[in-house]
C-alpha cells in the first residue's frame, strides 16, 4: 500500500494545562492534613510544625535500560520535578520494577502484578502525599494505575509518548503490526528473512513507545479517558517539545491534586470506566484493554466485566484511522487532535455514556474536550461517517469457554468473505480444530501439519495466566504458507492473549484456561467447533456425556513447572483473563492509605 499522505493539519502547539492550574498557591491549606506531615509528627502537635507544608510527591520512574520504551522518562522526569517544585511540592523519584513488553520471558504480563505489588509497598510504606505515574510500554500503565488505586493517594498518569512515524521506503511501518505482516509475507515466500528483519528494525525510529494503536497507546489513551491524565497528553510523541511541557504541567497538577485531596477513587468511578470502554471502540483499542481495565476496576472497587464491554462498546463505531485497524500512526493521531478530538466526536453524537464524569482537571470530560473538534477527518473520522460501524469487542460464551472476546474492528474483507458471508447464516462459521500446545509447538509444527485445511480452526492452548505464566501474546496465528499462498486466512481461538498491534480477529482470553480446567484443554484434533457471532456462542460438537468422559480420561491439562519463585506464587493466586488476571488475594486491600495515622 502507498504511504498515506502526511498533512500537517495543525501547528505543533505548546502543551497548556487547564486554566485553574496557573498559580501555585503554596500557602493554601490542604483539604486534609498532609499524609507526610502526620507521618513525621506527633498527631497532637501537627500545627506546631510549619516546615513540612510542602507535599512529598513521588515520581514512579519506569524508564531504564531494561525498559527502552519508557527510557525517555529519565529525561522527562526532570521536567516533572520542575513542575512539582514550581507548585510548592518536593519531588521524590524512585524506580519501579521494569516491564519490557518484547523482551521479558516468559511474558511481560507476568510482571504486571509484580510491579503492582512492589509499587503498592512503596506508596503505602513511604510518606508520599501523591504520585506521578510515568507510564508508557503496555503493562507499565495498568501496573502503576492498579497500585495507585489500591493505595488511593492522589495520582496522575503521564505517558512517555509514542515514537515518531516510521517508514520502509514510502510505506508507513507501524510497531508490532509490521511484525505480524512480515511474518505472513515471509511464510508465503513474498519476502526474505533479511527483508523482514529490516522492515521490523525500521519501525522503531525514535525514543517512545509503539507508534500504533497497540496496547501502549491504548492504555495511555484510556488513562486519559478515565480522567487520570491531563487532556490531550497521551498522544504527544515522545520527542515533541510539547511532551516536555506536558511533563512540567503534570508535575504542577499533582501538587494541586494533593492540596485538593483528589484521589483515584474520586475519578475512577463506574461512569469513568464506561466512558473508557466507549473510547476504546472509537480508537480501535487493544484486546488487552479489557484485561487491564477489568483489573483496575477490581482494585478500585468498581464492578466491571466483559458483558459491560460488549454492552457499551460493541455498537459504537471505529473513528480513528490508525494501525492496526486503520492506516496511519500515532503522530497523525496527535496532529489530528489526539484523544480530546475523538471524545469530541462521541460527545457531539451524544454517544459518550457519561459526559459529566469528573477528571483530574477538576472538570468533567465534556468540559475538557468541548472545543476539540478535529480538522483532520481522514484521521479522526466523523461519527456519522465512521471507518466502520459496530467496532467493539464481542463477548462469546459456550461449551468451549465461559468467556472470550473478539475484536471486530480488525475483521478483514478476506475474513468476512471466507467466514461471515454464508447467505443462510452470515454470522457463523464452523470447522475441525487443529490444536497447538503453546507457541513453541506452533512455531515448530505449523508448516508440517498436513491436517490443517481451508476450513480448519486453529486452537492455541496452554497460553493462559497459569499455563504460560502471565499469559502469552500468541493466539494470533496464521495459516501454513501453502494456504496463505491461496489467500486463505484461518480463525484462531486461544486461552492466551494477542498483541494489541495485531490485526487478527482472533477469539482470545478463553476463560477458564486449559491449565485451570477449561474445555480447550480437553479438545482433540479434528473436534468440530461452531462459532456463532450473532448469538455470541462458541461450542464444540460433543455431548455433555462425551465431555465428562474426556475430562475423566485426559485429566487436567499439564503445564511446565514454575521456573522462578514469583511464577509459583503468581500461579497460586492469579485469576482468569476475563476477570483481569488479578491476584485474587490482593483485591480485599482497598484504599489502604487511609489506614495510616490521619
Ligand atoms: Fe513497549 Fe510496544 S513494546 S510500547
Ligand atoms: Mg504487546
Amino acid at each position: 500500500a502507498a504511504a498515506p499522505e502526511i498533512e500537517i493539519t495543525r501547528p505543533v502547539r505548546s502543551f497548556t494545562a487547564p486554566n485553574d492550574l496557573k498559580e501555585p498557591v503554596e500557602e493554601r491549606i490542604p483539604a486534609v492534613p498532609l499524609r507526610s506531615k502526620v507521618w513525621f509528627n506527633n498527631p497532637d502537635d501537627v500545627n506546631e510544625i510549619t516546615d513540612l507544608n510542602r507535599p512529598l510527591i513521588g515520581i514512579a520512574q519506569t524508564g531504564s535500560d531494561l525498559t527502552p520504551c519508557n527510557k525517555h522518562h529519565l529525561q522527562l522526569a526532570r521536567r516533572v520535578r520542575d513542575g512539582i517544585i514550581a507548585a510548592g511540592g518536593t519531588p521524590i523519584e524512585f524506580p519501579c520494577h521494569p516491564i519490557q513488553e518484547g523482551t521479558k520471558r516468559p511474558s511481560a504480563t507476568l510482571d504486571r502484578n509484580l510491579a503492582y505489588l512492589s509499587l503498592v509497598e512503596v506508596l503505602y510504606g513511604y510518606p508520599l502525599d501523591g504520585v506521578v505515574l510515568l507510564s508508557g510500554c503496555d503493562k507499565t500503565t495498568p501496573a502503576l494505575l492498579m497500585a495507585a488505586s489500591t493505595v488511593n493517594i492522589p495520582s496522575i498518569v503521564m505517558n512517555v509518548g509514542p515514537m515518531l512515524n516510521a517508514y520502509a521506503g514510502s510505506e508507513l511501518v507501524g510497531s508490532g503490526t509490521v511484525v505480524w505482516n512480515a511474518r505472513e509475507a515471509l511464510a508465503s515466500g513474498r519476502i526474505t528473512r533479511d527483508q523482514a528483519m529490516q522492515q521490523v528494525a525500521l519501525s522503531a525510529p525514535s525514543v517512545g513507545h509503539c507508534n500504533t494503536m497497540g496496547t501502549a497507546s491504548t492504555m495511555n489513551a484510556l488513562a486519559e479517558a478515565l480522567g487520570m491524565a491531563l487532556p490531550g497528553s497521551s498522544s504527544i510523541p515522545a520527542v515533541y517539545r510539547e511532551r516536555g511541557a506536558c511533563a512540567y504541567q503534570t508535575g504542577r497538577r499533582i501538587v494541586d491534586l494533593v492540596r485538593q485531596d483528589v484521589k483515584p477513587s474520586d475519578i475512577l468511578t463506574k461512569d469513568a470506566f464506561e466512558n473508557a470502554i466507549a473510547v476504546c471502540t472509537a480508537i480501535g483499542g487493544s484486546t488487552n484493554a479489557p484485561i487491564h481495565l477489568n483489573a483496575l476496576a477490581k482494585h478500585i472497587g468498581v464492578q466491571l466485566n466483559c458483558d459491560d464491554w460488549e454492552r457499551i462498546g460493541y455498537n459504537l463505531p471505529l473513528l480513528l484511522n490508525v494501525q492496526p485497524a486503520g492506516a496511519y500512526l500515532c503522530e497523525e493521531y496527535h496532529r489530528a487532535g489526539g484523544l480530546p478530538a475523538v471524545v469530541w466526536e462521541l460527545l457531539n453524537a451524544d454517544k459518550l455514556p457519561h459526559p459529566d464524569a469528573l477528571t483530574l482537571t477538576g472538570r468533567s470530560i465534556s468540559e475538557n474536550c468541548k472545543t476539540d473538534q478535529t480538522n483532520s477527518p481522514h484521521v479522526i473520522f466523523p461519527f456519522e461517517k465512521p471507518l466502520r460501524p459496530n467496532a467493539g469487542f464481542l463477548h462469546l460464551k459456550g461449551t468451549l469457554f465461559n468467556s472470550a472476546i473478539m475484536k471486530t474492528s480488525v475483521i478483514s474483507q478476506a475474513f468476512t468473505d471466507q467466514y461471515l458471508s454464508n447467505p443462510t447464516d452470515p454470522m457463523a462459521f464452523e470447522g475441525p480444530v487443529a490444536i497447538f500446545n503453546g507457541p513453541e509447538e506452533y512455531d515448530a509444527e505449523l508448516e508440517h501439519r498436513k491436517d490443517i485445511g481451508a476450513n480448519s480452526i486453529l486452537i492455541m492452548r496452554g497460553a493462559g495466566p497459569i499455563g504460560y505464566p502471565g499469559a502469552a501474546e500468541v493466539v494470533n496465528m496464521h495459516a501454513p504458507g501453502r494456504l496463505i499462498k491461496q489467500g486463505i486466512v484461518l480463525p484462531c481461538i486461544g486461552d492466551g492473549r494477542q498483541s494489541g498491534t495485531s490485526g487478527t480477529p482472533s477469539i482470545l482470553h478463553a476463560s477458564p484456561e486449559a491449565a485451570a480446567g477449561g474445555m480447550l484443554g480437553y479438545l482433540k484434533d479434528g473436534d468440530w467447533v461452531r462459532i456463532d457471532l450473532k448469538n455470541r456462542s462458541a461450542d464444540v460438537r460433543l455431548t455433555p456425556e462425551e465431555i465428562a468422559q474426556r475430562k475423566k480420561e485426559m485429566g487436567l491439562y499439564p503445564y511446565p513447572a514454575a521456573q522462578t519463585p514469583w511464577q509459583e506464587m503468581y500461579r497460586e493466586s492469579v485469576g482468569d483473563l476475563s476477570e483481569g488476571m488479578i491476584l485474587k488475594k490482593a483485591v480485599k486491600f482497598q484504599r489502604i492509605a487511609q489506614n495510616f495515622g490521619v
